[in-house]
């Protein structure tokens, strides 16, 4: 049977990491263990359609951005053909349309790699099923976890379940620096349904990549001190989210933010991606905390975001915070509420 042409459609979430993926080493491998929840609402949707044409050594695609041709996006998509050619050998045996739109505001500074890169993994792989249907669930998913990664490293974290760990850990059974897997205990149902509202601080370019923070891991004072810490946050935070200890859960997610800005405060060149604004909020959080007692935490990515986490069940009282005292630090008053999702879905 020969496949000429057709196309499919999946969506993938985007995810916010409890402790942070720093630092890399060659071919996307992490210097530390990592892991996150899966957001439910911001996802990168991606339509991948597939014509049989001549394998003339090169690779050949059009790039569509919410329907229109998007020319800058495509040397980062034709990087990570050459990335992942040696594991799908049959890409330049098609020509590509990637037809690719984002559910949250665009430019809103929420970063759409990681949803991105896993939505383009997820269509890749329901071609090469197509190839090879004999190709199992558990293959499949791996797989495409697998070539997220060598897209965003953070990617791998948005192909399936809610809390997703990524990097070789030793009390995390079936953990791989290679893909990301499925936190393979059962979560404790404090941790079910938990909230994650993105305050939109700064919506502008980073000035720093996370690719060059990452670089600037190399040879950072801190290093191996850090990568140490990711580790026993790990081991912590496995225990914390079997049994449900809120209080501790704080303590590592703020923690973990924090370092992470840190690391790039420390780093030669040193940076800073937090705006004055990220600080007022973090202080109003720490003052609502303690003041209500109501569990509700921040972190941050590698932006000035504020991502506020919190339990389904005070989440009226947490909104309620938000646009009393918190929305006037948004940029445009904007805000963006998320909650924890299974992860991508073919549609
Ligand atoms: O996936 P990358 O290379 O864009 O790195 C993302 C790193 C952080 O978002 C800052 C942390 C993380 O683990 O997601």
């Amino acid at each position: 049977l020969a496949i000429e042409n057709g196309s499919f459609q999946w969506s993938a979430p985007s995810n916010i990491a409890l402790v942070k993926y720093w630092g890399k080493k060659d071919n996307q491998i992490p210097a530390n263990p990592s892991v996150s929840f899966t957001l439910n609402h911001c996802k990168t949707i991606t339509k991948l359609a597939f014509a049989k044409k001549e394998n003339d050594g090169t690779f050949s695609f059009d790039l569509l951005f919410e329907g229109q041709p998007k020319e800058d996006f495509k040397p980062k998509i034709l990087k990570f053909f050459q990335r992942i050619e040696s594991y799908c050998p049959y890409l330049k045996d098609f020509h590509f349309t990637i037809d690719t739109e984002n559910t949250f505001p665009h430019s809103s500074g929420i970063a759409s790699s990681a949803s991105g890169m896993a939505a383009l993994a997820m269509n890749i792989m329901s071609l090469e099923k197509v190839l090879n249907p004999n190709i199992s669930e558990d293959y499949f998913n791996q797989k495409a976890s697998f070539l997220a990664r060598l897209g965003s490293g953070s990617a791998c974290r948005s192909v399936k379940g809610e809390v997703v760990v990524w990097g070789k850990h030793k009390e995390i059974d079936g953990s791989s620096d290679l893909f990301g897997v499925e936190f393979p205990w059962p979560v404790h149902p404090d941790f079910k349904n938990y909230q994650d509202t993105i305050l939109l601080v700064d919506k502008g370019e980073k000035q720093v990549s996370s690719t060059v923070g990452h670089d600037l891991m190399h040879g950072h004072p801190f290093a191996e001190q850090r990568f140490l810490q990711a580790h026993h946050n790990l081991s912590a935070i496995k225990g914390v989210l079997e049994n449900g200890y809120l209080e501790s859960f704080i303590k590592i997610v703020e923690s973990e933010a924090l370092t992470l800005h840190a690391m790039m405060m420390t780093s030669m060149p040193y940076f800073i991606l937090m705006k004055p604004n990220t600080l007022e909020i973090i202080n109003k959080i720490w003052k609502f905390r303690s003041e209500t007692q109501i569990p509700l935490c921040f972190t941050l990515d590698a932006g000035a975001n504020v991502h506020v986490l919190y339990p389904a069940n005070v989440k009226e009282n947490v909104l309620q915070f938000i646009q009393d005292e918190l929305v006037g630090y948004c940029q445009n008053g904007q805000y963006i509420c998320d909650e924890i999702g299974k992860g991508a879905v073919k549609c």
